[in-house]
């Protein structure tokens, strides 16, 4: 039997010869001598007896940590890093999300004129360019399988063919980081194993690209040369049903700017950390937002909370670090503004 509550404050005027005479005998096995938890200086309280923490440990050793499924990652693969090998010194559009063929062609045409505007160095795309939903573990509804859009997995590969040549016509090098989408594919090899290594199943046979079109690893950590920038999809660090991902992804990534997609949710979150001296610097977590048809995405609801948006990050040095400035560039019903100039998607239809 415990002691009661009453017991223990009684108990804590006595000496300690006279608290061992009326506790009761304890339901756990002796503890060890566990060291105060709190300053011995403070009137000697301590941990309360009957419940020691050497018997807590015991109790709950056996029990792994218990996460809620909900919170808890899906495929967590080793995470590849790879180094952009050039200093964009004329800046570096990045977008994400654009799930072609549901990719919002309003978007990419206004998109497209930024970069032929702006002659960026490079190009990074966050992932789930394609949609790949003929090779998705989701129900398939009728009204897509025969639809506009298609669903031939060539078709979707096909769809996104003349965003991607148009922007690798203006950028030295794009750099493309798979996503959970484009993950269906190499899950269709993983059913099938015998077919893993074949060259004629990897990402640059089958999408047929340009070649300055560079795939990376599934899951890798892109960054960019120099800068303390980093660039992933984001499906692997971002737990379903995160409140502020932006915010839970600088938690994660201390010391670093990291530019991530996935949720579609266009949001940054900053804080400041350290550089490469210990001298102060403002990191931050941004989310590219997405590039696709909403209405076309039902498996998300009629109005899921989604933003068209692209990043684009101008480069400069100081004392030979390399530095950067963001800009998180929201499209709203297809228009956005940059430096005076309206960039009309509809125009460009
Ligand atoms: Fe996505
Ligand atoms: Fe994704």
């Amino acid at each position: 039997m415990l002691r009661s509550k009453s017991a223990t404050v009684a108990s804590q005027a006595l000496p300690p010869a006279v608290i061992e005479q009326k506790w009761d005998a304890p339901t756990i096995p002796p503890a060890p001598p566990v060291a105060p938890d709190h300053d011995e200086t403070t009137e000697g309280w301590q941990r309360p007896a009957e419940m020691p923490s050497a018997a807590i440990e015991a109790e709950h050793a056996e029990e792994p940590l218990k996460i809620p499924a909900n919170l808890r990652p899906k495929d967590r693969p080793p995470e590849s890093q790879n180094t952009v090998p050039f200093w964009p010194a004329r800046g570096m559009f990045v977008d994400s999300d654009n799930h072609f063929p549901v990719a919002d062609p309003v978007v990419h045409a206004a998109k497209l004129a930024f970069v032929r505007d702006m002659k960026p160095d490079l190009w990074i795309n966050l992932g789930d360019l394609l949609d790949f939903w003929l090779a998705s573990r989701f129900p398939k509804e009728a009204q897509r399988m025969f639809g506009q859009y298609g669903a031939r997995l060539q078709e979707e590969i096909d769809a996104a063919r003349s965003y991607v040549e148009a922007v690798c016509s203006v950028v030295k090098q794009g750099h493309f980081i798979p996503g959970n989408h484009e993950k269906r594919h190499e899950k269709l090899i993983d059913a099938n194993p015998s077919l893993y290594g074949l060259r004629a199943l990897g990402w640059k046979q089958i999408l047929q690209y340009p070649d300055k079109f560079i795939v990376h690893p599934y899951g890798t950590r892109l960054r960019i040369n120099k800068a303390p920038l980093y660039c992933v999809h984001g499906d692997t660090l971002v737990p379903d049903r995160v409140v502020s991902p932006s915010q839970y992804v600088l938690q994660q990534r201390v010391n670093q700017t990291t530019l991530f997609g996935h949720t579609h949710k266009a949001s940054t979150a900053y804080r400041t950390g350290y550089d490469e001296n210990r001298e102060p610097i403002v990191h931050a977590a941004i989310n590219t937002g997405h590039g696709s048809l909403v209405g076309e995405q039902t498996y998300a609801g009629p109005e899921p909370n989604w933003q068209h948006a692209f990043c684009y990050v101008e480069f400069f040095e100081i004392e030979g670090k390399g530095r950067f400035t963001t800009h998180l560039i929201h499209i709203i019903d297809g228009r956005f503004s940059w430096n005076g100039t309206l960039y009309d998607g509809r125009k460009w239809q």
